[in-house]
């Protein structure tokens, strides 16, 4: 397969992830991904409103795939999905490890006496090991959460239903790939993980159905190096 960029370390594929990942090597340290939740979203070409277990049955059709090819696994599974991760991991070669999380800043409340807001969402670790492998400092701690506003202002909000805010991508990325490492985003949508690894300066390969998120992320990728700042604030 030809790839529709290929520039600086980074790679994107436009196509359906289960036709692309059979043909890339198992040279990749960590699949760093936002997949669809199956929640109605329109992404013009991939249907988002499938029965729960065709859904299931997709996604670990999937996974299965990028357990072959990479040792670990970062994802987001949508908080709709989260009761479900273990037995969707099953039997594709990843094992959960833990869980982490991001809170939509602006999305949250600060009242006491009223429902709770829906205003973070999971990020599941998995690994094909017992012990994934993760960032240590001697002496240190990192954190398994993160506050960040969501998209909102973010130019790439205009192009995809729903990206992921890039502060985000870049604390999991800082957080996951060891050194001189590969990053693999079977949904890249307009390349926020990819932007995150480049940055970082890690190697990376995106796979998206969509080609106007594929341009979308071509042009993310062709901007200049955006300071931490003004990409969003992060708490
Ligand atoms: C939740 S979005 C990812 C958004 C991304 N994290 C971002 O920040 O832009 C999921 C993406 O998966 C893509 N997609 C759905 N089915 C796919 C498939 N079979 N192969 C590749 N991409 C697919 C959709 O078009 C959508 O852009």
């Amino acid at each position: 397969v030809t790839p529709y960029y290929d520039h600086d370390g980074v790679q994107i594929y436009v196509g359906d992830c289960r036709d692309v990942l059979p043909r890339l090597p198992p040279a990749f340290d960590v699949v760093m991904t936002d997949p669809p939740y199956n929640v109605g979203k329109n992404y013009g070409g991939h249907d988002d409103r499938q029965e729960p277990a065709d859904y299931e049955t997709w996604l670990r059709s999937v996974l299965a795939r990028c357990a072959d090819l990479a040792p670990s696994l970062v994802y987001t599974p949508g908080t709709k999905n989260v009761w479900r991760v273990a037995a969707l991991l099953e039997g594709t070669g990843y094992t959960p490890h833990a869980m982490l999380g991001w809170h939509k800043k602006e999305f949250a409340g600060d009242k006491f006496h009223v429902g709770p807001a829906h205003c973070w969402e999971p990020v599941v670790w998995a690994g094909r090991e017992k012990n994934p492998y993760f960032r240590k400092r001697f002496g240190e701690r990192g954190r398994d959460f993160l506050v960040v506003p969501a998209t909102h202002g973010d130019p790439f909000a205009k192009r995809h239903p729903c990206p992921k805010p890039l502060p985000v991508m870049a604390w999991l990325v800082g957080l996951f790939v060891p050194d001189g490492g590969t990053v693999l985003d079977p949904f890249a949508g307009t390349g926020t993980t990819l932007r995150a690894a480049k940055d970082a300066g890690f190697r990376a390969v995106g796979i998206e159905l969509n080609e106007r998120y594929a341009a979308a992320a071509v042009k993310r990728l062709e901007q200049g190096v955006l300071p931490w700042d003004s990409a969003a604030e992060a708490v």
